[in-house]
């Protein structure tokens, strides 16, 4: 039986953890959110962590309102660094290994190409920076780590499908960039891969993200064109849509490692979105 911890239980990955995990008997899972264990509390997470006696923390907890860092400076560097240098404390305490989660934001997007998990960092927004510090963190700290990055990640919850398809129901036409490219990546199949990883000890940073490349508008597309949904894409660049937060023109990851060490290949973001719409009866469409 292994006992695993999970922070920020009420988000996205949160909940796909617990999708997964929830019929395993041979597990044994304690779901925190910010109101049973604020990760930004020191004192909080060595005690509570030292009487939970967890084997595995799996940190999902974090500020992701990207734009909303930009004026929330403090509160994101409590949150996505001071956090998980916390955990990472409280891990070495119980001999746990930390799970952490980062993010394609870690890089400017400039690079031609996907990004490996060697490539140097160069984040462009306070969220980028924070969750930049927090990975550091986590591995100058833990002795046992897995660092997960992901990027445009949708699961249960508030994510950019949902935010579409309800934009659909009373707009005939939405703005959406088309000069930023990345790899949509579905929540339940960055599960599988924190999965894989803690049944190894191959401790280090990963890339997890879903297969293959789009812009957000021609992710947009094909979300209406699965769900049936008749909102016209416009197409509009980073420079029109004018968000508070720079984001990386490039976010693409290559799951380098997952591959060369485990030859575990992450599905094509289409069919990860067709599985996902499909789970909650939205798709109208088989393709
Ligand atoms: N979403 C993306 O597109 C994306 C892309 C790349 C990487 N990631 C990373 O993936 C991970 C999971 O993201 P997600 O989308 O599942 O996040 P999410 O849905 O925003 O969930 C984060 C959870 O953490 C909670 N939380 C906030 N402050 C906390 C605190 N001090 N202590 C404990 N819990 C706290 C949040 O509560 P409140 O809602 O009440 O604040 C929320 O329930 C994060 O590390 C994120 O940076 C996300």
């Amino acid at each position: 039986m292994k006992t695993i911890l999970i922070t920020g239980c009420q988000g996205q990955l949160g909940r796909a953890l617990n999708d997964f995990y929830a019929s395993d008997p041979k597990v044994r899972l304690i779901n925190t959110d910010v109101g049973e264990l604020n990760i930004t509390d020191r004192e909080e997470v060595l005690r509570k962590v030292r009487e939970m006696d967890p084997d595995i923390i799996i940190n999902c907890a974090a500020h992701t309102q990207v734009d909303a860092c930009e004026t929330d400076q403090e509160r994101a560097y409590q949150i996505n660094a001071a956090g998980p240098y916390h955990l990472s404390l409280a891990a070495n305490e119980t001999d746990a290994v930390m799970v952490h989660i980062s993010s394609d934001y870690v890089f400017d997007g400039t690079k031609e190409g996907p990004y490996v998990e060697g490539d140097p960092f160069h984040p462009q927004s306070v969220y980028g920076r924070t969750k930049l510090e927090g990975e550091e963190l986590v591995r100058r700290t833990a002795k046992k780590y897995f660092v997960v990055r992901t990027e445009w990640l949708y699961g249960e919850g508030r994510n950019f499908v949902n935010t579409m398809l309800k934009l659909s129901e009373s707009h005939e036409e939405v703005r959406v960039v088309n000069d930023q490219f990345g790899g949509p990546t579905s929540a339940e199949e960055v599960v599988k891969v924190i999965d894989l990883l803690c049944r190894s000890e191959q401790y280090g940073t990963y890339h997890a993200s879903c297969d293959g490349v789009c812009s957000w508008a021609q992710f947009t597309e094909k979300i209406y064109e699965l769900c049936g949904r008749t909102t016209r894409v416009i197409p509009v660049s980073t420079e029109e849509y004018a968000a508070p937060a720079k984001r990386p023109k490039n976010s693409v990851l290559k799951n380098q490692r997952l591959e060369e060490r485990f030859g575990y290949h992450m599905p094509d973001w289409e069919d990860a979105l067709k599985k996902y719409l499909t789970d909650r009866k939205l798709i109208v469409k088989e393709q």
